[in-house]
Order: C-alpha cells, then structure tokens, then sequence
C-alpha cells in the first residue's frame, strides 16, 4: 500500500485511466486530493487560461468595480473614466496592499490604506503621498506606479473573462461549442441581461473539481435534490397559481424524469452540457415573450430557450444554470481541499414584474447558500472529498451512459443546429465529464 506519506510525485495523466476502444474511461480519486497536482492546476490551468471575472452590467458607472481573483491572484474589473472596463492586479504598486476592501462597489479614486498612494479608475496613480520630497531626492522616477493591467481582459455578450498570460487561444475560439448554449441565455431579452444586486458566497471544503463534476450531473438530482423537488411540489398544491402561474417549479424535472427528454453534451474545450425538458414550461419566467422572441428566432432555439432546462458548465469553474431560474455560478478554489462559490441571478432587463418576482424566488429556493438544493449539494460533494481519502488507488469509474453514447449530434442539437463532440441521451450520463477530465489532462501535460 501506498502510503500518503510517500507523498509520490503522480502526473495528471496517470490519474486519467482514458481508453476510447475499450469504452473505459476512469478518475484516480488522488486528483482530488494530491496537493502537488493542485498547484500545477494553479499555474497551468488558472494562470494560463480564460476565467470568468462578472458581467459588464455589475459595472455600468465610471469608477463601478467588482473585485475578484484568477487562480490565488486577487483581481479588480473597474470601469475608468474613460468608458473602458480593465482588470487589474489588486495589489498597490508601492509594497503590494490590496486595494479593494470590499467585493464590488464605486470609486473613482482608490486609496491604499497602508501608506495613502492613491489611483484613478483607468489605473493611474494620481497620488504618492509626499511626492519627491518624502521620498528626499529617491529615484521615485524609476518606479512603475501605475496599477499593473492582467494580461487578457474579453468580452462574450456582456460576460467577462480574464487571463493572465498573453499566450492563449482568442475567447470566441475557447468558448467554441458552448457560445451557441451561452446563447440561449444571453439572447432572452432585446436590451440584454442584467446580474441581480446581491451577493451569495460560501465555502466548501471540498476540491474544486467536485463542483465542476456536480453541476453538471444529472445522477444526483433525484437522490439530493428530492428534498427540494417533494417540498415544491407539496407548496404548489397549497398555492398553486401565485404570478399568474410563474411561481410554480419544476419539480417533475426530478420526480418525473423517465417521462422527458433528456441529454448530455461533450462540446468541446472542457465545456459540459446537461439538459431536461421542462415539465411545465410555462411556468417559466420567459414564457410570456414566446411570441416576441419566435419572431427573432428559430423554432427549435425558441424551444430550446422555453422548453428545455440547461447547465452550461465551461471549463474550468463557471455554470451558466437556465432550470427553475437563472443562476451563474462560480467556484475559485483556495486550497486542495477548500473552494470558495459564488452565485448571482442574471434576468432579462425589462422584464415584467411578476416574472422577476417569480424569477427571484425560485432562485431562492435552488441556488441560495441556505436553498432547499446547495446546503444538500454542498454537504454531497464534502462527503466526497473525505471519502476520497479513504482507499488507496481508489478509482472513479464513469461508466454510466458509455453504451449510449453517440458521436455527434442527436435529434435535439439537431434542432439547435449544433454538433457536439458527442450526445448522449438522458441526463442521468457520466459521458459529459470526459470533456472536462480530457482538457484538465492536456493542460497539466
Ligand atoms: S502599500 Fe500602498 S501605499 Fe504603501
Ligand atoms: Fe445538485
């Protein structure tokens, strides 16, 4: 036996057991555990790769800023005062305080509070307390003051990615096969999307990769979540047409999946897609704009926008969630066995009153820290964590769905006119991770 003293220096690559022709495809349990692989994830996956950073309506206002991190480097996106979102490095350039005390918010001068050097929105220092004659005749010329920009900062319909080596692939080209999914949730609405206000943030002492399997399989919902699927359905029934119907839920998509359809996606890059008829799509909070956005768009995007409920889970850390309501959710990780989860609810701008009302209260119920649905996810994937710590050369076998896997498309990406790497049919399919653990095993070589 192994002991986990040894502490033997494993590669990603033998913790991928991946052999197509056999239809074998197994994780080592040490990839979530092993702290030598968590650090070359930290410098081969995190500071080499496009990350999500916010949405630009978090930072409409000059001097608006949300702050943030990429890998363990604390980050900023602020608008200047000239129009232009940047991200910077959250680090004073005098000796390296953080900047930001707070996760978002405005101003147009940012203080450092440990010796007062002071920086405009666009990232230039306007301040250094003292001047020349503090720092009595030192070279304060030969200084860099000004904030230090990250290397890449893009734009996707108003979402935000960063990255901070310069050498990647463009962001259209890495978000690839998901962008035509990432539509069916930034297209909803005319005059875009907009992040709710409030902030939802709690920790899990689990591996970040948990978080990245979770939100994207469909074998837990009906074990988990029928917490929260018995306990919406039994509250229809006492209140059954509260928003003119809107407030319902869709429990039938966990109590009743046999009866719909259902699917996975591999489509590419890492990115993941699980999908699942609604049972009541009506009670959608987008139903009401059927007829406007049928007159801007296919049928089949139209009914994929209405009637189908997705996770969008891009590679490696960010779900666009469209089920009950529509949630972003980020997971950063802190350390091997500990990630911080961040969650927002995005809506349509505009949209009618009771819709975003029904809209925010079935956020509640599903993606709030003290939901009917993560505290249960949350406890699930911690289980995991300390479970994985138990066998020595434990593997994951993901086996479910192999024999139905299908290269290419199925009927309904067909309707959507996209072409995954492969489909499966059902949501309860382990096959979708392959995108993800074949792209964590080539970035970490
Ligand atoms: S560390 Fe910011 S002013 Fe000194
Ligand atoms: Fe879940």
């Amino acid at each position: 036996m192994v002991s986990v003293f040894d502490n033997p220096a494993r590669s990603a690559a033998s913790l991928i057991d991946d052999r197509p022709e056999e239809e074998i495809f197994r994780v080592n349990r040490a990839a979530f555990t092993d702290q030598a692989i968590f650090a070359r994830e930290m410098s081969e996956i995190f500071e080499k790769g496009w990350l999500y950073l916010g949405h630009e309506s978090q930072v409409p206002a000059h001097g608006d800023f949300i702050a943030t991190r990429i890998g363990t480097h604390p980050v900023f996106v602020m608008r200047g005062g000239d129009g232009n979102v940047r991200c910077f490095y959250d680090a004073c350039t005098h000796r390296g305080s953080k900047l930001t005390g707070r996760t978002s918010g405005n101003a147009t001068t940012l203080t450092c509070r440990y010796h007062g050097w002071c920086f405009n929105a666009d990232g230039v220092c306007t301040l250094v307390r003292g001047g020349k004659e503090a720092y009595r005749g030192g070279d304060l010329d030969r200084m860099s003051t000004d904030l230090r920009e990250i290397a890449g900062l893009g734009s996707y319909k108003g979402f935000l990615f960063g990255c901070l080596d310069a050498d990647v692939p463009p962001l259209d080209d890495f978000l690839g096969g998901a962008k035509p999914f990432i539509d069916l949730m930034a297209d909803q609405a005319p005059d875009g999307l907009e992040v709710l206000r409030g902030e939802s943030r709690y920790m899990m002492e689990a591996n970040w990769k948990l978080q990245t399997e979770n939100s994207t399989d469909g074998y837990h919902v009906a074990t988990v979540h029928r917490n929260f699927a018995t306990t919406v359905a039994y509250r229809e029934t006492l209140s059954p047409d509260g928003d003119g119907g809107m407030a319902k839920t869709e429990a039938s998509r966990i109590l009743s999946l046999e009866k719909i359809g259902s699917g996975g996606y591999d489509v590419g890059n890492g990115h993941m897609i699980n999908w699942a008829d609604r049972g009541n799509p009506e009670a959608g909070p987008l139903w009401p704009q059927r007829d406007e956005l049928l007159q801007r768009f296919s049928e089949g995007k139209v009914k994929w926008m209405l009637e189908r409920g997705r996770t969008v889970t891009l590679f490696p850390n960010l779900l666009f969630n469209d089920v009950a309501s529509t949630c972003i959710r980020v997971w950063r990780p802190i350390d091997v066995n500990l990630t911080e989860i961040e969650t927002w609810c995005i809506a349509p701008r505009g949209e009618a009153p009771e819709a975003r009302r029904a809209r925010i209260r079935k956020y509640e119920d599903f993606f709030f820290p003290a939901s009917l649905a993560v505290p249960d996810d949350v406890r699930a994937m911690e289980g995991v964590q300390t479970g994985s710590d138990a066998l020595d050369d434990g593997w994951n076998d993901l086996a479910l769905g192999r024999k139905t896997l299908v290269y290419g498309a199925d009927e309904a990406a067909r309707e959507l006119e996209v072409t995954p790497l492969n489909s499966n049919p059902g949501r309860e399919v382990e096959t979708p991770f392959f995108a993800f653990w074949r792209e964590w095993a080539a970035r970490l070589g």
